[in-house]
């Protein structure tokens, strides 16, 4: 028996023809709108928001299983209340957005993207003591909001280069605290003792906007913030005033509000590092974020338990 899925084109690449079996594939691309029908699964992209209009028009629809570990495009509230199960793709995106996010961490502390600008303008005079001077790592702290797997996994690494770990979590993390040394704060602590603070922790209505004029006001002078997990987690125009400001030291971005908007102010602000969303751009980590979804489908059309369920 086949059945009849709805899958982002984006990832027609990346999964195999015999993930495929059994299915009848309606490859949707990103720029088309969610169609009526009778579908009864959904491979999103994180980009397509999958709210009570979208479920209504496909009233057969059994999974939505999206492709990202974040999931904050799809309502859930209205999911569980016409039964369709819900699929991330936790796991196998950890270390490869957690080696960006300290891509972003050394590339603001050591201001790469200046000395980029410098030399590729032809006005790099020469060796000079004092020019571009960064942030120096060893000694320092780094302070995590949020310590799930991707929190934890760049935690992890911060052990080399000499930094002191903070975390905020609503439980403690004994194993982690032992592997790294790390310390569990509250978030006021976490903000006014770390030099640099990387956000993990999920888009919700309670962090929406958790970064904002007096939280980074309560910030160390100096300090750098860095985003790999959801835009809105930061009020991007209270941001490029605390850069313009000279009260935070740099801010490293690869998320966005309103993406691939990115606010006018930020784009201008100084000592930024801005990325287009490439925290899991793996070919190995893309391919496995396919590959679950489309597992989940097919588990679930099977008659099986999902895989990777967002709730239960
Ligand atoms: C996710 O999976 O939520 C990421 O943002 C995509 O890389």
């Amino acid at each position: 028996m086949t059945h009849q899925v709805l899958i982002a084109a984006e990832i027609k690449n990346l999964v195999q023809p015999a993930q495929l079996t059994d299915l009848d594939v309606t490859w949707l691309s990103s720029h088309e709108p969610t169609p009526k029908g009778d579908w009864v699964a959904i491979v999103p992209l994180l980009s397509r928001w999958i709210g009570g209009t979208e479920l209504k028009n496909l009233p057969n629809l059994r999974i939505v299983a999206n492709v990202a570990v974040g999931y904050n495009n799809i309502d859930l509230v209205a999911a569980e209340m016409r039964k369709v199960l819900v699929t991330n793709t936790p796991g196998v995106l950890t270390e490869a957005t957690a080696d960006l996010t300290w891509a972003l961490i050394l590339a603001t502390a050591r201001r790469l993207v200046e000395g980029i600008d410098l030399v590729r303008s032809g006005k790099w005079t020469g060796w000079h003591p004092e020019q571009l001077l960064g942030l120096e790592l060893r000694g320092r702290t780094l302070g995590l909001f949020g310590a799930g797997r991707i929190g934890q996994a760049v935690g992890r690494r911060a052990r080399p280069f000499g930094l002191h770990v903070l975390y905020t979590a609503r439980t403690p993390k004994p194993e982690f605290e032992r592997e790294t040394g790390a310390s569990r704060v509250d978030t006021s602590e976490l903000l006014s003792e770390s030099d640099i603070v990387s956000l993990h922790v999920p888009s919700t209505p309670e962090t929406k906007g958790i970064m904002n004029r007096e939280t980074l006001a309560r910030m160390k002078r100096g300090a750098i913030l860095v985003n790999t997990s959801r835009g809105d987690l930061i009020r991007e125009e209270a941001l490029a005033t605390a850069l313009e400001l000279g009260h935070l030291g740099a801010a490293g971005l690869d998320v966005y509000t309103d993406e691939p908007t990115i606010h006018p102010r930020l784009l201008a602000a100084p000592r930024t590092v801005l990325l287009p969303h490439i925290g899991s751009a793996t070919a190995e980590t893309r391919r496995n974020m396919a590959g679950i979804a489309v597992s989940n489908v097919q588990a679930v059309l099977s008659g099986k338990p999902a895989l990777t369920p967002v709730y239960s």
